[in-house]
């Protein structure tokens, strides 16, 4: 690794201009808790200024499935900025591009045939809403305006994302009566493996088949429902949502930004019920977490209808859409995952997630601890301070980062059973010296 540390003198005055002009996200600018500077990062470890080096238990947000500083995505990336790192996508095409869609199409479920590439995951739910807005008003039902999704869910930050997030215990509660008006139906309630119960989706039922002439589409997270509450349900109520907007003619949108590309313990959640969405959001792991990238995903039929529409095309066209770094990135992420058979790297990090954590029920700040895929959460009995928590955390030599009463690791895919017996052993160590400290009030 390159190894660029520090004096203690830069570090605080690197730590100083940070809080003096950078706002980092959810943070406050007023009252900032400490960030720690990362100078170099390689494979599952973040080198920090300081000359300490972390276990990296978040993959950057559930991005850097193969590890940082990747030799391989390196190179791709070197090769493409030698030819050509940016171009423009209206009128222009590129190799990359065409390479990254038929792969997408190859690799998703079956059905999803036309891709439209875009810069982030919340671009991409923005650009699959006005897809599934686009396609009804080119049937000739405007009427169909309004949009069906589940509480406790996370779509992103912008205004169309931000309007199917959770409206009460989401991040973007505040923002209630600025965002669109649409429809909630409960959180399901019936877990991966239990026993399937009609009940859990009365609610759904109800409000699809009273409204389904103002439904444009459903969206959801499939089986995981992240940044809302890192929440997994039965696959069965994924299926019987497919079956209800077939009755009903309602689009299902699947944004599977956090769970696309194995990290569920399948390539794509959507192949836990054996479902196909109309429209499929993905992001965050597509370039193996080197940099912003996102593509949203389509039926043959969406696609045609809406180019024989009133605008003969789709209405939306990102100045850096289909980046060609990005594109060349993503590609030979995708081969990695193959070439690293993602799939035993996956369920090696289940085992491994379930051994290290499930004995922490029994602690007693511990409410539930889930693990899915290649993620592990431990809910606790108390949302924890943020920068204490961290702190500690740091201290241990593991990266983690929580909110709320969710304590939760997606690791990269590569990472060892040595590395993550110490990240999952560091982060229970931190969080029994927290509740240790709260319970004492000693800080
Ligand atoms: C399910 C889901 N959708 C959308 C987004 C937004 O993606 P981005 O942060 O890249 O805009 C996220 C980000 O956490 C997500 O988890």
């Amino acid at each position: 690794m390159n190894s660029i540390t520090k004096t203690a003198q830069q570090n605080a005055e690197l730590l100083q201009k940070d809080q003096q002009f950078v706002w980092h996200p959810y943070s406050s600018l007023s009252d900032p808790i400490p960030a720690y500077e990362v100078v170099s990062a390689s494979g599952v470890y973040l080198k920090l200024a300081d000359g300490r080096e972390l276990i990296d238990g978040m993959s950057s947000w559930w991005c850097t499935i193969h590890g940082y500083n990747h030799p391989v995505l390196n190179q791709a990336a070197k090769d493409q900025i030698d030819r050509v790192s940016h171009v423009m996508f209206g009128g222009i095409t590129h190799a990359p591009a065409v390479e990254l869609c038929e792969k997408l199409v190859a690799i998703t479920p079956s059905g999803l045939d036309k891709v439209f590439l875009s810069d982030s995951g919340s671009v991409a739910v923005e650009v699959a809403i006005k897809m599934a807005f686009q396609y009804w008003i080119s049937q000739g039902q405007t009427q169909k305006s309004q949009l069906l999704t589940l509480r406790s869910g996370y779509h992103g930050d912008t205004f169309a994302a931000m309007s199917v997030c959770d409206p009460k215990t989401g991040m973007h509660h505040m923002f209630d009566q600025v965002v669109n008006k649409h429809h909630f139906a409960p959180a399901p309630q019936t877990g991966v493996y239990e026993e399937w119960n009609e009940e859990d989706i009365a609610e759904f039922t109800e409000i699809i088949s009273t409204r389904s002439d103002q439904l444009a589409a459903v969206i959801l997270e499939p089986i995981v429902q992240g940044a809302g509450g890192m929440r997994f349900y039965s696959p069965h109520y994924l299926k019987r949502v497919r079956e209800l907007c077939d009755q009903h003619n309602v689009l299902l949108i699947a944004d599977e930004i956090a769970t696309g590309f194995g990290r569920s313990g399948k390539l794509f959640a959507c192949e836990w019920a054996g479902i196909s969405p109309d429209i499929l959001c993905l992001g965050k792991a597509i370039t193996g977490g080197t940099m912003s990238f996102a593509a949203t995903l389509t039926t043959t039929e969406i696609a045609t209808s809406i180019s024989r529409g009133e605008a003969s095309c789709f209405m939306h066209g990102p100045t850096f859409m289909a980046n060609p770094l990005a594109c060349a990135v993503a590609n030979a992420s995708l081969d990695l995952l193959e070439q690293n058979d993602w799939k035993a790297q996956v369920d090696g990090l289940n085992q491994a997630l379930k051994q290290q954590l499930e004995p922490a029920l029994k602690l007693e700040y511990v409410e539930d601890v889930r693990v899915l895929g290649a993620i592990g959460v431990v809910q606790v009995t108390d949302p924890v301070d943020l920068g204490r928590i961290q702190e500690m955390l740091v201290a241990e030599g593991v990266w983690v980062r929580p909110f709320g009463k969710l304590v939760y690791v997606m690791p990269p895919y590569v990472m060892s059973p040595q590395d993550l017996a110490l990240l999952c052993q560091g982060m229970l160590r931190a969080l029994t010296t927290y509740f240790k400290e709260t319970h004492d009030g000693a800080h």
